[in-house]
């Protein structure tokens, strides 16, 4: 049997798997609807996985999962202070990363998270995967769920309302990731008509029972990310059952279930803070992480362990390096210079990922809107060509670039003057180094 763990790509095709019907789960949205539209060219992958042949090739054993199995047997057994320790050792164990790709449907994926720690992002989530798709439909697996070697440290994400169902999904990614992640935050209408995400905040006991179950029989720890109840106790008392409950790491979106345009309401730091000092588990903050200067804000204000990006990183997945968007340095041009580096190099390096680690072309898609949206303001009829494509190629892609760049009105993407002198150190012959946590 070929061993593709040995290779670079690996898909959940290599996991055992129940047999299954093959169902149609074009998009997340339309699978977790139930209800498949016809296929869609923009569902499909944009090229068959390269496998990266490596002399290992021929050897059929398990790789090395023994850095994901650091916190030893499921925690079934642990008094509360064992299981606060032994989150802090796992957390310690990945380096304590600090600077976290956010969880988002159709745009955490595989070569998106490569880019961004490739730009100083210390850890990543997956996507939102749906747990009971995921345990029945070997399609939907293997699109929604990729993921490499260097893909680490890793947090897989999923919606869930049953236990049982939950821990079968779990159980197939835990070799392959750091934690795995129950989301309690997903506002959508679709969450509420699935009973998952934010809406189980209307069910306590329930969310107990699928955070229990995973720390009771699963390997890696459980993470949990939530919204905030409008009242402040409310929150704490939340955060307060999940930790006893089992969960190692708690991530809090600072707006409510009804907050959900993140443009209008503003994160509530202070309600990030009274949940840091309310629980012993590691807790990172979510919610106006626009560029460097606000994640050493939040943690200062917050005293969380570490933030989460969302938004502004699909425009800049550069900004963990400290690169910002023209938007941030109006008014202290001074104090900013030119970073050799623009939205349509990080698209170019993007697609490239994109060719190594396939994903479906609707994920490529969205990342072209969201890097080039300033530049499709200034020249409207590339993005009015972009979207009369019903099958994008690569090609296709990077022309649109070249098209740009020759268009002219470069808009480039700055560093602070501090962040220049500290890039300019950490530049290896590799690339940008993984370590930017000190620019700020
Ligand atoms: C395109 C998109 C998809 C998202 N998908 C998810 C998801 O799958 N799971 C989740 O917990 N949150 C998801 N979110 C919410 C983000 O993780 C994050 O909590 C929210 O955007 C606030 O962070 P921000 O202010 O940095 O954008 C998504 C957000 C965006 C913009």
């Amino acid at each position: 049997m070929k061993n593709l763990f040995s290779s670079q790509f690996i898909s959940l095709e290599t996991l055992p798997s129940t047999p299954l019907k093959p169902l149609m789960a074009s998009s997340l949205t339309h699978a977790l609807c139930q209800d498949p539209p016809p296929p869609h060219l923009d569902d499909l992958l944009c090229s068959k996985p390269q496998q990266h042949q490596t002399e290992d090739d021929n050897d059929t054993s398990l790789p090395d999962t023994s850095s994901s199995f650091c916190l030893g047997s499921p925690s079934r057994y642990l008094s509360g202070e064992s299981r606060v320790e032994r989150a802090w050792s796992h957390w310690t164990k990945l380096g304590r990363p600090k600077l976290i790709v956010a969880p988002m449907v159709d745009n955490s994926e595989l070569p998106f998270r490569m880019l961004c720690r490739k730009y100083g992002a210390d850890a990543a989530y997956t996507p939102m995967l749906h747990s009971r798709i995921f345990t029945e439909n070997e399609k939907y697996r293997n699109q929604e769920f990729t993921t490499c070697q260097e893909d680490r440290p890793l947090f897989v994400q999923f919606c869930a309302n049953n236990p049982d169902t939950f821990l079968d999904a779990a159980r197939r990614v835990e070799p392959y990731c750091d934690y795995v992640d129950i989301n309690l935050g997903c506002p959508q209408r679709i969450a509420r008509r699935g009973n998952y995400g934010a809406f189980l905040m209307d069910n306590l006991p329930l969310v107990k029972s699928l955070v229990e179950k995973l720390a009771c029989n699963l390997h890696v720890p459980v993470s949990c990310k939530i919204r905030v109840f409008p009242k402040l106790e409310d929150t704490i008392n939340y955060a307060k059952m999940l930790e006893e409950a089992g969960c190692s790491l708690l991530a809090v979106h600072g707006r409510t279930r009804d907050e959900k345009d993140g443009k209008k309401f503003r994160a509530d730091w202070k309600a990030i803070k009274a949940v840091k000092s309310a629980v012993r588990i590691p807790v990172l903050a979510n919610g106006n992480i626009r560029h460097m200067d606000d994640v050493q804000n939040c943690l200062e204000e917050t005293g969380a362990d570490g933030v989460l990006s969302a938004e502004s990183l699909l425009e800049n997945p550069a900004l963990f390096a400290g690169f910002r968007t023209a938007e941030w340095v109006i008014g202290d041009e001074k104090r900013n210079r030119d970073g050799n580096l623009d939205q349509a190099d990080l698209l170019v390096e993007y697609l490239k990922l994109c060719e190594k680690y396939p994903v479906p072309w609707r994920m490529i898609r969205a990342h072209v809107h969201k890097m080039l949206g300033d530049w499709f303001r200034i020249h409207p009829h590339v993005r009015e060509d972009l979207n009369a494509q019903s099958r994008l190629t690569f090609e296709f892609l990077y022309n649109i670039v070249d098209q740009l760049r020759e268009l002219g009105g470069r808009i480039p993407l700055y560093l602070k003057d501090v962040e220049v002198d500290t890039l300019a150190a950490e530049v290896t012959a590799n690339g940008l180094a993984n370590n930017f946590c000190n620019t700020w």
